[in-house]
C-alpha cells in the first residue's frame, strides 16, 4: 500500500517559507499539502495564487492544493496554471462539480475531491469514477492545530471498500490532526496520504517526525 506524507504549509513559518519549503524538499515527505482559505467556505482565510510561487520554485515535489472556497470551478485553472500537480475541491463547496473536473484536467493537473466530517461518503458515489484523489476531512476545515475526529476511520473504510465495489484506485487522503501518534491506525484503515501541518512544522525535527509517521 502507498504510504504519502503531505506536510500542510499552512503550519510552516511564513517569513520562511523557501526555507521550510526546503526542508520539504530534503525529507522523506512526497507531497506539500497547500491550503486555500476564502473566509466565505471556512471561517478563516489563509494565502492564494502569490504564495504558490515561492513554494513551487523551491521544490520539485507533488503540490497537493486543497482549496477551500466556493465556487472552485472559477479559480481551478489558475491553481494548476501556477504549478499544482493536484487540486483538491469540496463537494459542499460547488454546484459545478462536473465544471470543476474537467477544468482541472483539461489544465493537467489530477483531480481530488473532498468532503467535510459531516458528510456521507455516500454522495460520492457516482463522481469517484472520475476522480483521483478523495480527500477525507478529519478536522472541520479552516484551521490547523485541531483534534483528530476518530470516526473520520470509518469513512476511510467506507471509501476502501466503494472503491474495490468499483474497481477503481483513487488515492484516499485524510487531513487534520495527523500526527505520528496516530499516523499507524490512520494507515491501517486504509488512507494512503496524510497530510499533518502542526505535527510536522511544530516538531524539534520535523524531518524525523516525518519519518516516524511514515513507519508508524
Ligand atoms: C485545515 C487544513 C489542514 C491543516 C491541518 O482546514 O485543511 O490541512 O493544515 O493541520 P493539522 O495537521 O495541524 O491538523
Ligand atoms: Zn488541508
Amino acid at each position: 500500500m502507498r504510504r504519502i506524507i503531505s506536510p500542510s504549509m499552512l503550519s510552516a513559518d511564513f517569513g520562511n517559507l523557501e526555507r521550510d519549503t526546503k526542508m520539504i524538499d530534503r525529507s522523506a515527505a512526497e507531497w506539500v499539502h497547500i491550503d486555500v482559505m476564502d473566509g466565505v467556505f471556512v471561517p478563516n482565510i489563509s494565502f492564494g495564487f502569490p504564495v504558490m510561487k515561492p513554494i513551487r520554485k523551491a521544490t520539485n515535489k507533488v503540490l497537493d492544493v486543497h482549496l477551500m472556497i466556493v465556487e472552485p470551478e472559477k479559480y481551478v485553472r489558475r491553481f494548476v496554471e501556477a504549478g499544482a500537480d493536484y487540486v483538491t475541491f469540496h463537494y459542499e463547496a460547488t454546484e459545478n462539480i462536473e465544471k470543476c473536473i474537467t477544468e482541472i484536467r483539461e489544465a493537467g493537473a489530477k483531480v481530488g475531491i473532498s468532503i467535510k466530517p459531516k458528510t456521507n461518503p455516500e454522495v460520492l458515489k457516482d463522481i469517484l469514477q472520475n476522480v483521483d484523489m478523495v480527500l477525507v476531512m478529519s478536522v472541520e476545515p479552516g484551521f490547523g492545530g485541531q483534534s483528530f475526529m476518530p470516526d473520520s476511520l470509518d469513512k476511510v473504510r467506507t471509501l476502501v471498500a466503494m472503491r474495490e465495489e468499483q474497481g477503481l484506485d483513487f488515492i484516499i487522503e485524510i487531513d487534520g490532526g495527523i500526527s505520528s501518534q496516530n499516523a499507524g491506525e490512520v494507515f491501517a484503515a486504509g488512507a494512503e496520504a496524510l497530510v499533518a501541518g502542526s505535527a510536522v512544522f511544530g516538531a524539534a525535527d520535523p524531518e524525523a517526525e516525518i519519518v516516524k509517521m511514515l513507519e508508524a
